[in-house]
């Protein structure tokens, strides 16, 4: 199991075999407007490099965080992950094959939860299940249905709808959405952000017992070094924008079932939190120095 970044010089072949998720030589690049009407109306658009030339092999059943400054590139890349976003150079291999679009077999929550207002909890689910497995018995899809409901907690609040839910159960609808069609990856994008520090820490737990369920592959983008270090076997730290790199990748080697207490005693959790918080305030510092001077 690793995540090891891959130097851009590196030859193909030395990409792992195993990998389960293989990002090579990925860049992104925003293009600036070009059309006639920003011509006329004399609006000068850059092409913007958000993403350059980043490598990464993902080994399967392996929990990954991303960690960077804002703006740096995070939900770019977990965006060309699950084939929301074009990717500009490099390619994306997901089992072996390219990345071309959206696929069942990765599971998406977000960070603003996306679910459809007008639908239940139950119909917020039931509708990604169909979507995904049309061809599926209605018992298949109940089945699902019900046993993701009760991994999240929210058995008893099916017929709610979203504006009857607090923050933390519509996180908990958004993840057993993503969970109930079975994909492969889990891709999360700052799925705690928006929630209070006591809820937080409840779903944050509940990560940790559903992963230790059903040990799927997950990348989640947190700003939170507490949360990487409770719940990823690797922390992949980026650099600041533009054009971001991958700068390092941490390994975790807590032993699960982890909670807080427990890896608090670790002899290795203070230096890599150490290790995290001086990569984050530098490449922070820098994006500030440079929104200052210029
Ligand atoms: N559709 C777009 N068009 C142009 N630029 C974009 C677009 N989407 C993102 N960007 C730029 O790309 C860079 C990376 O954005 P991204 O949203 O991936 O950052 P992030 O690391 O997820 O940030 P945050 O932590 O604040 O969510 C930013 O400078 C952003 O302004
Ligand atoms: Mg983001």
């Amino acid at each position: 199991m690793s995540v090891a970044p891959v130097n851009s010089a590196t030859p193909v072949d030395t990409y792992s075999p195993t990998a389960q998720l293989s990002i090579r030589n990925v860049s992104k690049v925003f293009w600036g407007k070009k059309d006639l009407f920003s011509k006329l109306a004399g609006k000068k658009s850059r092409d913007f490099v958000a993403i350059e030339n980043i490598s990464l092999d993902i080994e399967p059943n392996t929990f990954v965080s991303i960690i960077g400054p804002s703006g740096c590139g995070k939900s770019t890349l977990l965006n060309m992950i699950a084939g929301l976003s074009d990717i500009t150079a490099g390619e994306i291999l997901f089992n072996n094959h390219p990345i071309t679009g959206p696929g069942p077999d990765r599971g998406m929550v977000f960070q603003n939860y996306a679910l459809m207002p007008w639908m239940t909890v139950e119909e917020n689910i039931r509708f990604a299940v169909e979507t995904v497995y049309p061809k599926w018995s209605d018992k298949q899809k109940n089945r699902a249905i019900k046993e993701h409901i009760q991994l999240v907690g929210l058995t008893g609040a099916e017929r709610k709808h979203p504006h009857e839910l607090s923050g933390g159960m519509r996180q908990r609808v958004g993840i057993a959405r993503a969970l109930a069609f079975s994909p492969q990856i889990l891709l999360m994008d700052e799925p705690f952000g928006a929630l209070d520090a006591l809820t937080r820490g409840f779903l944050q737990d509940e990560i940790e017992r559903i992963w230790e369920q059903e040990r799927k592959t997950v990348i989640m983008i947190t700003h939170s070094i507490e949360e990487a270090l409770l719940l990823s076997d690797r922390i992949v730290m980026m650099t600041r924008g533009p054009a971001a790199r991958v700068d390092e990748v941490l390994e975790v080697p807590f032993p699960r079932p982890r909670n807080r207490e427990i890896i608090d005693q670790h002899p290795a959790y203070h230096d890599l939190k150490a290790e995290m918080e001086s990569h984050l305030y530098r490449e922070t510092r820098a994006v500030e120095e440079a929104r200052i001077s210029g």
